[in-house]
Parts: structure tokens; C-alpha cells; sequence
């Protein structure tokens, strides 16, 4: 009796209660699908399906082609190799650091970059850079030596056989002995005194001159009354005694 009761109740209970739920699903069903574009019927022919064949699927003629393409393949990188093999031994032997001959202007004008920066240096310490000063001095000493030993002993003399190149070599005698002059009386001088940077100053103005002068005009006059060969040549001797100087110092 009781269970009757409460079935009856329950009952009730169902059909008093709003059926919410349904309706919102389907308010959100129709708004969404309002923005999609109804699919036509497909009339075209069905997709072909492709699928992978494993290797013992593959026919002869096809492993033929892989082959040619990978032998093809091989001798291509066979050839960019062999291309890069060479570009890279000439461009070895044209730099500066490889084994190929030294043209001997080429290399004083790489001295002479390297005198300008430590030149720039040395004007730009104060006073009381005393042991800077005196260490930055002894490094010129011995390069600026060396490459006056080398223009000396081998170039100038090559080219002073030339009438065209005999007033600028002797003019480059002169210039040379200025700067060793300079050096000296700086070696002598304490690097804090106040005279010291005025004197490196006229150093530095005094070797950028002559630089100048050979850049423009000795070194173009060599290029033009010595070969290829024989600049090779005089290169080579004065690479082999700048080493030694430079070991010497
Ligand atoms: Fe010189
Ligand atoms: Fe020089």
C-alpha cells in the first residue's frame, strides 16, 4: 500500500518537473548548425585508397631506378666534393696563412697594418701606463726592426737597380734611420715623462709618412719592374729572415 503510494507520488513528481535539458541541446544543435553549410551529396567517385608497399611488394624495375638514382646521387656528391677539394687548396695557398708563396709586397703591407695598430696604441696610453708604455716600446722596437732589416736587405736593393725606384729607396734609407733615431731616445726616456708622449707622437706621424710612401709610391713602381716570380721570390727570403730576426730579439 504504501509502495503504491510512493510510485504514485514519484510519478507526479515526472510529469510536474520541466524537461530542461532536451531543450537547450537542441536550441545549441540548431544555432551551430546554422553557420555550417549543408554537405551536398557526394556524386564523385570514391577515393582510391593508397597504400605502402613493403619491399618485397617493389618490382625489379622499380629497385633499377632506386639504384640509378642512388649512383647518380654518388657520383654528384663525388663531383661537388672534388670542386670543393679544390677551391678550398687555392684558397689555402692564396691566404695569408697557408703554405703558398708570399708575394713580398704582400707581406710588408701586412707589417705595416700591424706597426699602424700598435702605433695608435702607444698614442692612446697615459703617463701612468709606465709598464705598458715600456712593453708596447719593446714590441715595436723588435717589428719595427725586423721589417727594416727585410725592406733593407732584400727589397730595396732589388729595386734600387731600377732607375724609376732609386730616389724612392734612398729617400727610404733616410726615413728608416729618423725612426730608429725616435726609438732610441724613447728607450731612453722614462715612459712617465711628460716629454715621452710628444715624441711617440712624432714617431708615429714620422713611420705613417713613410708608410704612405711606400704604399703609393714604392710599392706600386715594384710592381711594375718585378714579376709575379720574382716578387715570390723575395718574399720568400724575407719571410725566412724576418722569423729569424724576430726569434733573435
Ligand atoms: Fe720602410
Ligand atoms: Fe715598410
Amino acid at each position: 500500500m504504501a509502495k503504491t503510494r510512493v510510485k504514485a507520488k514519484r510519478g507526479a513528481l515526472r510529469r510536474a518537473a520541466p524537461k530542461r535539458a532536451p531543450l537547450k541541446r537542441a536550441a545549441k544543435n540548431s544555432a551551430t548548425n546554422r553557420g555550417r553549410k549543408r554537405r551536398a551529396p557526394s556524386t564523385s567517385k570514391p577515393r582510391k585508397t593508397i597504400t605502402l608497399r613493403s619491399k618485397r611488394g617493389v618490382s625489379s624495375s622499380s629497385k633499377r631506378g632506386v639504384s640509378s638514382s642512388k649512383s647518380t646521387l654518388a657520383s654528384a656528391a663525388l663531383a661537388v666534393g672534388r670542386v670543393i677539394g679544390r677551391t678550398v687548396a687555392v684558397v689555402a695557398e692564396r691566404a695569408p696563412w697557408g703554405n703558398g708563396p708570399v708575394n713580398a709586397i704582400e707581406l710588408l703591407e701586412r707589417d705595416h697594418r700591424r706597426l699602424e695598430d700598435l702605433l695608435k696604441k702607444g698614442e692612446e696610453t697615459t703617463p701612468r701606463a709606465v709598464k705598458g708604455r715600456s712593453e708596447l716600446l719593446d714590441t715595436i722596437t723588435n717589428e719595427l726592426k725586423a721589417h727594416e732589416l727585410i725592406e733593407e736587405k732584400v727589397l730595396y736593393p732589388a729595386l734600387k737597380s731600377h732607375p724609376e725606384a732609386k730616389e724612392i729607396v734612398l729617400e727610404g734609407y733616410q726615413e728608416h734611420h729618423v725612426a730608429d733615431v725616435l726609438v732610441a731616445e724613447l728607450k731612453q726616456m722614462d715612459p712617465a715623462d711628460e716629454r715621452w708622449g710628444a715624441k711617440f707622437k712624432v714617431l708615429k706621424e714620422s713611420l705613417e709618412h713613410h708608410i704612405g710612401e711606400e704604399e703609393k709610391k714604392m710599392f706600386p713602381t715594384g710592381r711594375s719592374v718585378l714579376s709575379r716570380a720574382e716578387l715570390e721570390e723575395l718574399g720568400a727570403r724575407m719571410e725566412a729572415m724576418k722569423a729569424d730576426a724576430l726569434r733573435r730579439s
